[in-house]
């Protein structure tokens, strides 16, 4: 077990905010001065190096990883095992090791979060994780869209069926608050996480705005002290660590 706290982000579909919610939950975990690692499991659209500006590779010891350091963070990612951009032809069993390897392999040291950004739906790697961490935690990405939460809902079963604890729902682009306004916008519907969250039975943990881009037109994906998304997830990182230091002292 490389940490007590093994948190996947899922979602039922692609482009809802999976890796966006990784990266920056990860850093505002980090922020309150915990050893947090994030691990891309999403093979055909890794996305996690290109987010950090990671160019190196992590480098090998006695056969054993080290993963790549950035932003104060661990970081491994199937990314790192394809050469450039390249597709790649991943076959079932070969998901299942990478997911061991990952495991087994990396010198971790000790860490208080460990991040998965899986793939989108309720596939093989959901249930080779179930396999490798049954112990793994799930945070359920949806948008505010009907549909959009309609196929939530299944990582979410997906997420029950296997015993994985449900830490609860983040709504992401639920709103548009125009710069310095508090004027909310709810572009894509409003009630979808909330729903959703009621169906699994949890809570939702975050409503995250869209951002804003910035003055040369970019939409960020690292959120900086300059946004109002940082102090989003400053919050979250917050909520989460008071929640699993809690259940720890139960347990
Ligand atoms: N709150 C947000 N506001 C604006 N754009 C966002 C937000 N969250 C994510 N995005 C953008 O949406 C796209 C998909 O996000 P991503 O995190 O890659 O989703 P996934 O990992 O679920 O496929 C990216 O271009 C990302 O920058
Ligand atoms: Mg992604």
């Amino acid at each position: 077990m490389i940490s007590e706290n093994v948190i996947a982000v899922t979602s039922g579909k692609g482009g809802v905010g999976k890796s966006t919610v990784s990266v920056n939950l990860a850093l505002a975990l980090s922020r309150l001065n915990k050893n947090v690692a994030i691990i891309d499991l999403d093979i055909y659209g890794f996305s996690v190096p290109k987010m950090l500006n990671i160019t190196d590779r992590p480098k090998t010891i006695n056969n054993k990883i080290i993963p790549v350091g950035s932003h104060g963070l661990s970081v491994m990612s199937t990314g790192f095992m394809v050469r450039g951009n390249q597709p790649i032809v991943w076959r079932g069993p070969m998901l299942g090791r990478m997911i061991e390897h990952f495991f087994k392999d990396v010198i971790w040291g000790k860490l208080d979060y460990v991040i998965l950004d899986m793939p989108p739906g309720t596939g093989d790697v959901a249930l080779d994780l179930h396999h490798m961490v049954p112990e793994c935690k799930e945070i359920i990405v949806t948008t505010p869209h009907a549909t959009a939460t309609h196929v939530a809902e299944r990582a979410g079963t997906m997420a029950q069926n296997t015993n994985h604890e449900i830490l609860g729902v983040i709504e992401n682009m639920a709103y548009f608050s125009p710069p310095n306004q508090d004027e909310k916008y709810y572009l894509f519907g409003k009630g979808g996480g909330e729903a959703l969250a009621q169906t699994l039975d949890t809570k939702i943990l975050a409503s995250l705005p869209m951002a804003v881009p910035n003055e040369a037109g970019e939409v960020p994906t690292i959120y900086d002290e300059t946004t109002n998304l940082f102090n989003h997830f400053n919050n979250l990182a917050l909520q989460l660590d008071s929640l699993l230091t809690k259940k720890a002292a139960i347990n």
